[in-house]
């Protein structure tokens, strides 16, 4: 089941995000990304228990995906997509009618589920991510 999340989810997200990224927002950031209104969190469960997640901002018609992710243990098995597969179904309801993200360019697993959407790379940004340093890639999915 997918479905957009409530504040009491807040904490198997961070304990997804925490495993997936030594970055992961804190969670801190992540409380207040909960009370824009301008951001919604999606969240996969099954058997209520929370196997991945998505955050979203929109800005009129254009969604920016914050992040996305799924438990490593659960790698694999199509999570992903169906998660993005929400996202932009849910995005559109609200209006949305372009996305773009960055990734790290050495993130393939993502870059290749951002494809298979559709995504197309646009831009780089030199230097963006630390810890370590990368580049980021800019993708855009210019209708959906
Ligand atoms: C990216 C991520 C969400 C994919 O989740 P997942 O549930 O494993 O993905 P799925 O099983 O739905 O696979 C979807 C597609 O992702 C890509 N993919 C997933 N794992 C991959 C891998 N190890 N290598 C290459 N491509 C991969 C493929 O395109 C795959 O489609 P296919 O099965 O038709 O080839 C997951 O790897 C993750 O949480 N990564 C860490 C967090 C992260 O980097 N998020 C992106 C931040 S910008």
């Amino acid at each position: 089941m997918i479905a957009e999340a409530k504040p009491r989810d807040i904490d198997e997200i961070h304990r997804i995000f925490k495993l997936v990224d030594k970055n992961a927002w804190g969670r801190q950031t992540l409380e207040d990304a909960f009370e824009n209104e301008n951001c919604f969190f999606l969240v996969l469960k099954q058997e209520n228990k929370t196997l991945g997640f998505a955050a979203v901002m929109l800005a009129l018609d254009e969604a920016e995906l914050l992040y996305i992710a799924v438990d490593p243990h659960f790698y694999g098995r199509g999570f992903g997509k169906s998660l993005l597969a929400a996202v932009l179904g849910r995005a559109k309801e609200k209006g949305a009618s372009s996305m773009y993200l960055e990734v790290r360019l050495s993130n393939h697993a993502a870059v290749s589920l951002y494809e298979n959407f559709g995504f197309k790379k646009s831009a780089s940004r030199r230097g963006y991510y630390q810890n370590p340093s990368e580049d980021a890639l800019v993708m855009v999915l210019t209708s959906f």
